[in-house]
């Protein structure tokens, strides 16, 4: 077999190349025999160009063509020529390839399914089968914006006088949040690296190296339970910077987004970004990822019921608790089924019940009516700002809950009454702040630290860590765009006494912490700056930047949502001898 190599790619030519001689390399996407015409259309990354053979004049090219199936990789040459039938949909359509020789490079199997960008093919058999699957245009644009991404970031970066430094992907485990990966060391038996989780330690030790400005997109790795927004391995654009406070990483970030968006979508993002506290975020909009796109906002009631005879209010009034709503405008027609159905939605995000008001023409209806005096109903409706046709849904709960749930629903009736196709294009970029710095957990019976233990408090919150520690807010904030979690960043604690202090209050004694980051409490002795960063998940930035909320979408080879590789394989077993090598015994499950 000879082999011509291409002169042109598959969506390059056009009407003014009519005429020139040329050499096409590509995969076989459709061959339609017409009787009197023959086209074959051949892919690649580039597009699609029509080749065509005329059976009357080139009967043995013709007969030759009856060997080509889907997905075949030929060589074509012939002449550029004007098409009869243009097909003003595909940049190449005005155009043909006249061909006079092609020869098959390669044959392929019967694909599993079809190379086109509207199949409805399951995800799974698309993953087994991923080198199919990227052939599609649809995915393929995905990866030239990744790649687009990757170089805008590193230049706006070095442009503002930052240094890419590499990180370690072997390092000590030092689970914080979520589960690490381990590595077993066979030189050292019985002992274990782990993948970073992040290089959150290693970026503030740079910083005591007097690196200043550092920058790395970095592979992440996490065992945690995945979602659609979640991979157990991914990558983030990951700052640091000494000397700064926390407008000036909110200000390097904003530039970073205007420029993605500018250079990859042609829009203006108006810059800064609005801030708004947690606390904020989570009364008027039930979640520290608040979409802003629509209001649908959360009323806070517990003062109008508070003297209410529901047993419900009562006692979670009693216990401090709140209570809340939102009004799913022009709901009051929803039927039993349909309320029934929200509150099994609502009880999945961990609500004890769901109650309601429906205001229709003259009527109020609702299971609570009952409990409620006419006074505590009209204002009720008063602060949902409620008119006749409006559903309320109620919640009742300990302050979290009750606005995470409603956070929820708020959600979901932003889905149900269609909202959320009136907002598909915008995007709505703003930061929230202050951040508790602790949380309860009650699985463990101990403080967390909601965003990692190197997150510093507000000053005047420090002296909160003797008297109320889950008083204290952070000095964190959080990207968000859209409902979504962009990025998470914070000013660290630079000194050695108060990283102390915080791991004392995360329930980890002084011989625990010396063990685990002794050798961060070290470094910080020897002249830490003060110093703070971010990090952006970039596979989440790439996802809003192509429109899809599956994250599979933008990364090349995924894992499904249990955590598996479908095309390799993966996880899988190991021989004996590897395992024996490692001084590792497996302990056989029974699933
Ligand atoms: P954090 O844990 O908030 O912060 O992570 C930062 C950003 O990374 C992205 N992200 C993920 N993306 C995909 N799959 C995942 N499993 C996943 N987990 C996180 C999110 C998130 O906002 N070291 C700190 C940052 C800092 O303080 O500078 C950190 O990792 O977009
Ligand atoms: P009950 O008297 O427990 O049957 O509840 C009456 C109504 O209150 C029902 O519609 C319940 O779904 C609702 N309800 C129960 N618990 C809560 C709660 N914590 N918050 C809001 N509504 C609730």
């Amino acid at each position: 077999m000879t082999f011509k190599k291409r002169t042109n790619n598959c969506g390059q030519l056009r009407p003014e190349n009519n005429g020139e001689k040329v050499v096409l390399n590509g995969w076989v996407a459709v061959v339609r025999d017409l009787g009197g015409l023959i086209f074959i259309d051949l892919r690649d990354r580039y597009g699609i160009t029509q080749l065509v053979i005329l059976p009357e004049f080139q009967a043995e090219l013709a007969a030759k063509s009856a060997q080509l199936k889907q997905e075949f990789v030929i060589w074509a040459s012939g002449e550029v020529r004007l098409r009869e039938n243009p097909n003003p949909n595909i940049p190449t359509g005005l155009i043909e390839i006249l061909i006079d020789e092609f020869e098959i490079i390669n044959q392929a199997e019967l694909p599993p399914f079809e190379i086109s960008d509207s199949i409805t093919t399951n995800e799974e058999l698309r993953l087994r089968y991923r080198y199919l699957d990227l052939r599609r245009p649809v995915l393929q644009k995905f990866f030239i914006t990744r790649n687009q991404a990757y170089q805008i970031v590193h230049q706006y970066y070095a442009e503002n006088g930052f240094l890419e430094v590499e990180t370690p992907v072997l390092m000590k485990s030092t689970p914080e949040g979520a589960r690490d990966f381990l590595v077993p060391s066979r030189i050292n038996k019985g002992r274990f690296y782990a993948l970073p989780q992040s290089p959150q330690i290693f970026k503030q030790i740079l910083m005591i190296s007097g690196f200043d400005r550092y920058m790395q997109i970095v592979k992440c790795f996490r065992d945690e339970d995945l979602r659609s927004d979640r991979q157990p391995e991914f990558s983030q654009i990951d700052v640091e910077m000494s000397f700064i406070d926390r407008d000036d990483i909110m200000a390097v970030t904003e530039g970073l987004i205007e420029r993605l968006w500018k250079e990859i979508l042609n829009i203006d993002i108006q810059s800064p970004f609005l801030k708004m506290s947690y606390d904020e975020a989570m009364t008027r909009f039930g979640s520290d990822k608040p979409d802003l796109r629509f209001s649908l906002e959360i009323s806070t009631i517990t003062d109008i019921v508070k003297n209410s005879t529901f047993k419900v209010f009562a006692d979670n009034i009693a216990t401090a608790g709140t209570i809340g709503l939102i009004n799913a405008k022009g709901c009051s027609n929803y039927s039993r089924k349909q309320l029934d159905e929200l509150a099994d939605y609502a009880k999945k995000y961990g609500a004890k019940g769901l109650a309601w008001i429906k205001f229709t023409e003259n009527t109020v209806n609702s299971p609570i009516a009952k409990f409620l005096t006419q006074e505590e109903i009209e204002n009720i409706k008063i602060a949902a700002g409620a008119e006749n046709g409006d559903l309320l849904l109620i919640v009742s709960d300990t302050w979290t809950r009750a606005y995470t749930v409603l956070g929820a629903l708020r959600l979901e009736i932003a889905r149900q009454t269609g909202i959320y196709d009136t907002i598909k294009n915008n995007f709505s970029f703003h930061w929230v702040i202050d951040f508790p710095l602790l949380e309860f957990d009650q699985e463990s019976g101990r403080y967390i630290a909601m965003h990692h233990p190197f997150t510093a408090p507000m000053d005047e919150d420090i002296p909160l860590l003797d008297t109320a520690p889950e008083k204290a807010r952070a000095k964190a904030y959080d990207l968000v765009v859209n409902g979504s979690e962009l990025g998470g960043g914070s000013i660290r604690i630079h000194t050695s006494d108060v990283q102390s202090k915080m791991f004392n209050l995360i329930g980890l004694s002084s011989e625990e912490a010396d063990l685990k980051f002794g050798y961060l409490l070290n470094a910080l002795k020897y002249g830490a700056p003060p110093h703070g960063g971010i990090a952006l998940g970039l596979d989440r930035i790439i996802m809003t930047l192509g429109g899809t909320d599956n994250i599979r979408d933008v990364i090349a080879f995924p894992k499904t949502t249990s955590g598996l590789s479908l095309m390799d394989g993966s996880p899988s077993s190991v021989d004996d001898a590897q395992l024996e090598e490692l001084g590792i015994r497996v302990v056989k499950s029974d699933k």
